[in-house]
């Protein structure tokens, strides 16, 4: 239950003048307006569809469902028998009907500072309709799955909207992905096309793209499944250099002055990629877009119709292919976006999100697209050329609303904050964090430091599988507490469970789980449904399990622990891995922590932590005393390290996740480390092996 009113202590409040025109301006119009949602979805959800175009109306219930295996399979259907397109509605309604032909839709800014491009909604308009056209000229029709590998570009965006627009189903594949990985997905969906580029820097490094899909490739034939086409974008290429040259004409950027910066870069000593060509298989972007018409009728899809497919890992090692639909996904991004950033017509909004995660799917490309919003498309990362790139960028583009994850936060804490004050950062209003918990420490970084403690942080909670924001705090309507997601978005009911699966009411600790769908959740595992009911709803029957542990405190607050299988049960009590973490960051000399379980003979599970130190601060015995001291003390004996490892550095995925899995293998000296292709450096793992605590060898 929501507090009838909010708490006055230990809470942060937004600034009085975010309120004056935010949508939802206070905490009993949140409330009001929940209620709504939760006994009238019909009606709240009735105004919302009001904003969109739709070529047929629905007839009948909002949202129709079963979320109980045990009374048959487990569907939501949202606006059934509703036609409308997507692509359509962020697109030509801005252009047409809202007249926002001529607003900028993104400002690209690229990996070289000074790289840069804008694109209006009227020109995003004509590129993607032209490369629908193209898709349709190579064959791919509605219901299709196609493959994207695109690194940060306006093209990925064109891409997939140019999908969206035909109702062929996109599968974007991140771009840091090995071959294996791309290789796997594209053979999950059975996709026919994969569409990629050349290659990308990522700071300094060379990713040289189209070698790694040309290997992907070459993988899905030893497999017997070949991809009809694969249409490369030249992103650095031009024609000299490129050995696909002589099969197509200049790269036409909308840049003018493109070409001259890719001089640059080859003048400064960054190499070109190497780009193999298959003539029989290969066809260029810009070949393509050239003969294309700017004209192309969006196909009319029905609500259920599949827009997506995005990958995300499963406990078996075998990615999840998790999919969204059409009507339903399209209304909650754009709802959650409108409300949760508190987006204004005059706002620059940027996500420093990857598209090939789903916070870009839903909070770079849809829901800011569909509000007509002006976005920062950013390629490059926080740290290059130097730490203060993010903060350069804020002040480049008068950055109002800033949505990031806490891993970021806390790498550019380690540099103090004079690469901060360097910049104004007077434009910012919102702040946002999503991916994982963050810690209180990083939290008042964010706001004090970042923010100036003038912009409310929305620690926005959230999963591929749940397509939007589900529970979050709005900027001007809800107090904050650090380190909590606060409550739940409109038509989101949470409750937390024990492990006999017993609803726990008031505080509480347990099982976070959801008890009816909202329109944006995710409808299948893409050619598995059994897959998706037995990850999701066989464990607690009646309710969509998130994996997550949670706590709700006196003020019915909502604090995500971690994952459940990040849980550690310690002499019988449940520990939170995070909350452990979170303990250790505390101390001033530990940069980041990452805790996980060791078997341990008589208490069950014992407590193993890796902590990486902030620069210029060295291990040793005294420190390590005063971390298990730290811990102690934070949230009690029993949850006193048993092990401390120093990491110079942790195992991560190329979005910057910590691979718990590996380092409960390296706790336990387990060298069977199982399926390590998503590690961004695996030479990290050896090191941890070879300084594993001498206690726990
Ligand atoms: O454990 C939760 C954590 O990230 C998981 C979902 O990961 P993914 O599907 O990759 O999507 C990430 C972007 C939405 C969740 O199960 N997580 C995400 N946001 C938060 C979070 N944990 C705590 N607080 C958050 N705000």
């Amino acid at each position: 239950m929501i507090p009838d009113k909010a708490p006055k202590e230990d809470v942060f409040h937004a600034a009085g003048g975010l309120r004056k025109d935010a949508h939802v301006p206070s905490f009993e119009t949140y409330k009001e307006l929940y209620t709504k949602s939760v006994d009238s979805p019909d009606e709240f959800w009735g105004d919302v569809v009001k904003d969109f175009f739709w070529k047929t109306k629905h007839a009948g219930r909002f949202l129709d469902y079963n979320f109980d295996v045990t009374k048959g399979e487990i569907f939501i259907k949202c606006m059934e028998g509703a036609t409308t397109n997507i692509c359509y509605n962020v697109l030509d309604r801005n252009v047409h009907e809202r007249k926002l032909g001529e607003k900028i839709a993104f400002y690209w800014e690229g990996n070289e500072p000074g790289d840069d491009l804008t694109i209006t909604y009227k020109e995003l308009l004509h590129q993607v309709c032209k490369f629908a056209n193209v898709l349709k000229s190579q064959g791919v029709k509605k219901g299709d799955r196609v493959s994207i590998y695109m690194p940060m570009v306006i093209e990925l965006v064109v891409a997939m909207l140019a999908c969206a627009r035909i109702g062929a189903v996109h599968s974007i594949v991140f771009a840091g992905y090995s071959a294996e990985s791309l290789c796997e997905r594209i053979l999950d969906s059975q996709c026919t096309l994969l569409i990629t580029a050349d290659g990308f820097y990522r700071g300094d490094k060379l990713i040289n793209l189209k070698l790694i899909a040309d290997d992907a490739l070459q993988k899905c034939r030893d497999k017997s499944f070949s991809v009809l086409r694969c249409i490369m974008l030249k992103h650095l290429c031009k024609d000299e250099g490129a050995s696909a040259g002589s099969q197509s004409p200049p790269a036409k950027r909308s840049c003018p002055d493109m070409q001259e910066k890719q001089k640059d870069r080859v003048k400064k000593g960054h190499p070109l990629p190497k780009v193999p060509w298959n003539p029989e298989v290969d066809v260029c972007w810009h070949t393509l877009m050239d003969g294309a018409s700017e004209d192309c009728e969006p196909e009319w899809c029905e609500s259920e119709d599949p827009l997506f497919i995005l990958y995300t890992s499963g406990s078996t090692g075998k990615p999840k292919g998790v999919m969204h639909t059409v009507s339903g996904y399209m209304l909650y991004t754009a709802l959650t976006f409108k409300l949760v950033f508190d987006y204004q017509p005059g706002d620059v909004y940027w996500c420093t999100a990857d598209i090939g995660w789903i916070t870009g799917h839903s909070y770079i490309t849809y829901g800011p697209l569909a509000n007509g919003a002006t976005c920062v498309l950013f390629e490059g990362l926080p740290t290059y050329p130097d730490v203060s790139r993010m903060w350069e960028i804020v002040d480049k583009y008068h950055v109002t609303k800033f949505y990031t994850a806490p891993t970021a936060i806390r790498l550019l804490m380690k540099y103090g904050t004079e690469p901060v004050h360097k910049y104004k950062r007077d434009s910012l209003k919102v702040l946002g964090t999503v991916g994982e918990p963050i810690n209180p420490e990083a939290w008042q970084w964010y706001y004090n430091v970042v923010g100036d403690k003038r912009c409310p942080v929305v620690d926005t909670f959230w999963q591929t599988e749940t397509g939007g924001h589900v529970l979050t705090p709005l900027p001007a309507a809800t107090p904050m507490k650090p380190g909590s997601a606060t409550f739940p978005f409109f038509g989101v009911i949470p409750a937390i469970l024990n492990e006999s699966g017993e609803e726990l009411e008031g505080p509480s600790e347990g099982y976070l789980v959801f008890k009816q769908p909202w329109p944006g959740m995710m409808r299948t595992v893409y050619g598995n449904h059994d897959r998706f009911e037995t990850t999701y709803f066989k464990k607690f029957p009646g309710f969509y399990v998130t994996g997550d542990g949670c706590r709700r405190d006196k003020d019915g607050y909502y604090w995500i622990t971690g994952r459940i299988d990040d849980m550690l049960n310690v002499s019988g009590h449940l520990l939170s891995t995070a909350e452990v973490e979170s303990a250790l960051v505390e101390h001033e000399a530990v940069a980041e922590a990452a805790v996980v379980g060791r078997p341990h003979p008589v208490k069950g599970e014992s407590l193993y932590c890796f902590v990486t130190l902030n620069d210029g601060v060295s291990y040793n015995k005294a420190l390590e005393a005063q971390l298990k001291q730290q811990v102690r003390e934070k949230i009690g004996a029993i949850a006193t390290p048993d092990y401390i490892q120093n990491a110079p550095g942790l195992p991560k995925t190329r979005s910057g996740k910590i691979m718990r899995r590996v380092l409960r293998k390296i706790a336990s000296n387990e060298r069977d480390l199982g399926d390590i292709s998503t590690l961004a450096d695996s030479s990290v793992v050896e090191q941890l092996f070879e300084n594993r605590c001498c206690a726990a060898v």
